[in-house]
């Protein structure tokens, strides 16, 4: 994991190389949703890198798909500030925080083609969403959707009336551990609550005792997570997701060991690990879809994968996203044709879940990742004047700046409530 040090630390002393190792360790590398944990065996998505061919211009087609569209410039975005919603958003997050120097990709909104989707407002929303419960459930990107949401929700404005309700779900942080599995909030104003718990495969985590080597944990494919089984039934709102820990870096790094019918998998069916995703998503999605009828409230929605945009390989092997211009893609997504997550796609067909399919539109993105920005010194007092110029860059093309693309997958999922 530390194979790649050489690379991010460039020129200064061997103390100041110190220094931003240290830093780094602290906030970055014990964090799940680090790219640098990222393997080179990550499983590629096979995104072609233009856009779907156009069709000739369909006859004014009535039925609204929310995932065909375009971006188009906005003078009212962002919907908050990304250097003062500090009380949600995670400062990794937070590029203007993060001192990126280009904020272009903060002013643009989508426009589903054929759809009339209002302008967001958080108090019509948390009016509609009265005594409401909405659920986050999936891994770092995920967490991204329920940071924005938040500040959405809050307009980014300091909101010392929500509060934190985490400890009804669960959710404190266990003694030693950096952080809970997820965090909740309530709106008093009008009992509206909002939650993410982290689940980066939507499959039952259970240790397993007396292992060797120690601390293994039964990945069961066939189960969704116990927090889901139990809480189900107090969610109005719940959106799942998963897919850049099916690899084979993440699963040993997490020691999770992968389990069907209670037993460990011996075949190789199951060995592949692209063929192991593909099982767990469908398994969610029919054990979710038989539970619907028995919450006849809930709203249930599956988000496609969210697309990493590196190029050159990964980031350890200098692979970037350093585009800064935007919609140089393209900045439409027309065609009948279905989602580009072919998985998540079939998995809901059939069922009461929607898709929110965000992957075709966020394709279109590359500029609006975290990519290079440079790391801040947390006390720039403290530290030597150059370090700035010596910071090491962390090219992240797998999480989003916030505000920003996260944002437009909640308006089309506000939308579809
Ligand atoms: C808040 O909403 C929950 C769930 O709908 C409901 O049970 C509870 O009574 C509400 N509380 C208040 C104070 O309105
Ligand atoms: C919210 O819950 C409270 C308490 O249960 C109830 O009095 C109120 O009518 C509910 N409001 C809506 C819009 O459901
Ligand atoms: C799990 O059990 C089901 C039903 O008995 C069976 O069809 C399936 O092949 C089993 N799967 C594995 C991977 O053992
Ligand atoms: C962007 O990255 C590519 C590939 O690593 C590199 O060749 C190019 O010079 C970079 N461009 C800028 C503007 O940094
Ligand atoms: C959805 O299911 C129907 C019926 O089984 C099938 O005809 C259709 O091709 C499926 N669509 C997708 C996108 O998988
Ligand atoms: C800072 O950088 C400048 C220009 O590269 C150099 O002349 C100076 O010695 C550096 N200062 C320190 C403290 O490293």
């Amino acid at each position: 994991m530390f194979g790649g040090k050489s690379c991010i630390l460039r020129g200064g002393s061997v103390s100041l190389a110190l220094v931003i190792l240290i830093f780094l360790m602290l906030t970055l590398l014990v964090s799940e949703e680090n790219p640098l944990r990222s393997s080179l065996f990550d499983v590629q998505l096979q995104f072609s890198a233009s856009p779907p061919p156009s069709p000739p211009p369909s006859s004014s087609s009535s039925v609204c798909n929310y995932a065909k569209g375009k971006w188009v410039k906005d003078k009212k975005r962002p919907l908050y500030s990304g250097s003062e919603c500090k009380q949600w958003l995670s400062s990794m997050w937070a590029c203007r925080v993060m001192g990126r120097p280009d904020f272009s990709f903060e002013g643009y909104r989508w426009q589903p083609q054929g759809c009339n989707m209002p302008q967001f407002d958080r108090f019509t929303f948390l009016t509609r969403m009265q005594n409401k419960t909405i659920a986050f459930i999936g891994d770092s990107l995920g967490r991204q959707q329920f940071q924005s949401l938040m500040c959405m929700a809050t307009g980014g404005e300091d909101s010392p009336e929500v509060q934190n309700v985490g400890w009804e779900y669960g959710l404190v942080k266990p003694k030693g551990a950096l952080r809970p599995d997820g965090w909740a909030y309530r709106f008093p104003t009008t009992n509206t609550t909002i939650l993410y718990y982290w689940s980066a495969s939507l499959s039952d985590l259970v240790p397993m005792k007396n292992t060797d080597p120690p601390r293994l944990t039964a990945m069961h494919l066939d189960r969704p997570p116990a927090f889901m089984r139990k809480y189900l039934h107090r969610f109005d709102v719940l959106v799942l997701n998963t897919g850049h820990h099916w690899n084979r870096g993440k699963i040993e790094g997490n020691h999770w060991v992968m389990h069907v019918n209670g037993t460990q998998v011996q075949g190789e069916f199951l060995k592949d690990i692209s063929h192991a995703k593909v099982f767990t998503i469908r398994s969610v999605a029919k054990w979710l879809d038989a539970q619907l009828p028995l919450h006849p409230r809930l709203r249930a929605f599956f988000r496609t994968i969210s697309p990493r945009h590196f190029r050159n390989g990964d980031w350890n092997t200098g692979g970037n996203c350093n585009n800064t211009v935007p919609l140089s893609r393209g900045s439409e997504i027309n065609g009948d044709d279905g989602s580009v997550d072919a998985t998540v796609e079939s998995a809901v067909n059939g069922t009461r879940i929607k898709i929110l399919d965000i992957t075709a539109l966020s394709e279109l993105r590359d500029e609006a990742h975290i990519s290079g920005s440079k790391l801040k010194p947390r006390k720039p007092k403290k530290v030597k004047s150059n370090v700035t110029s010596t910071a090491p860059v962390i090219n992240d093309c797998l999480h989003w700046c916030l505000p920003g693309v996260p944002d437009t997958w909640n308006e089309l999922f506000i939308a579809q409530i």
